[in-house]
């Protein structure tokens, strides 16, 4: 598939129904750049952490995002970016940024600005975007707009299995629990809730591998540009 013309795809979808993998390789398997919206709502958050604010305190929020600097670049294939010239690395996945990020993803001002971040993104070329918001606000025009799902049970079982031993969460139990509160706060919240965006095509992975996915993916892609898988 030629990438001549800049193409974005995007994949919404709950906590743990399978977001990251499938589009990770739905971007390589069309050459194209790779990004996760979530990393950089984890990014204010290990950002305002780090200078000690309170993250439930919207107005601190608002005054980190008007003084600091971030920047995207390209890394590995993947959109990646630096705050006041630092990047975060794998501390946006540390249990006190798990924590809080969703009062900071729950700012409208924050959402504003990450929006345009992400939007900002498609000048580097064709890109395919995981999120809650992609498909409604982020890119509402893209015609490649895919909602994963999988049963509750199978997402706390592929997120149990992922978790490190140190995760603090002692069962599958618990992290069913967990990812259900995600799950309502995700879809309740005033500021972009996480939707169905008009015209994405909804697929359950409940039964599927990641490849099958993908593949399903690949197909409809080839199908709207009318042409053979
Ligand atoms: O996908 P994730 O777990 O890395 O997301 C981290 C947080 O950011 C989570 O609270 C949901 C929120 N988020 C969002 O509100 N909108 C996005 N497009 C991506 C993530």
């Amino acid at each position: 598939m030629s990438d001549k013309a800049a193409r974005v795809i995007a994949i919404d979808g709950p906590s743990a129904s399978g977001k990251s993998t499938v589009t990770r390789m739905t971007a390589q398997k069309l050459g194209c750049l790779y990004v996760d919206s979530g990393s950089f709502y984890r990014g204010i958050t290990w950002k305002a952490l780090r200078d000690g604010l309170d993250t439930a305190d919207a107005e601190q929020v608002i005054a980190l995002i008007n003084r600091m600097e971030m920047t995207s670049h390209i890394q590995d294939k993947s959109v990646m970016f630096s705050i006041d010239n630092e990047e975060p690395g794998d501390q946006i996945r540390s249990q006190p940024v798990q924590e809080h990020v969703s009062d900071i993803a729950a700012v409208p001002e924050v959402r504003a600005f990450v929006v345009s971040m992400l939007r900002d993104t498609a000048r580097f070329g064709s890109v395919a975007m995981e999120g809650r918001d992609i498909g409604t606000v982020v890119f509402p025009d893209t015609p490649y707009k895919y909602y994963l799902d999988a049963d509750p049970e199978e997402r706390a079982r592929r997120r149990f299995s992922e978790l490190a031993d140190d995760s603090g969460y002692q069962n599958v139990e618990a992290v069913y629990a967990s990812l259900k509160r995600r799950d309502r706060k995700d879809t309740t919240r005033t500021a972009a809730p996480l939707q169905i965006a008009l015209g994405a095509k909804v697929i359950d992975s409940t039964a599927m591998t990641a490849e099958e996915v993908v593949d399903i993916i690949l197909a409809d892609i080839h199908r709207l540009e009318g042409t053979a898988a």
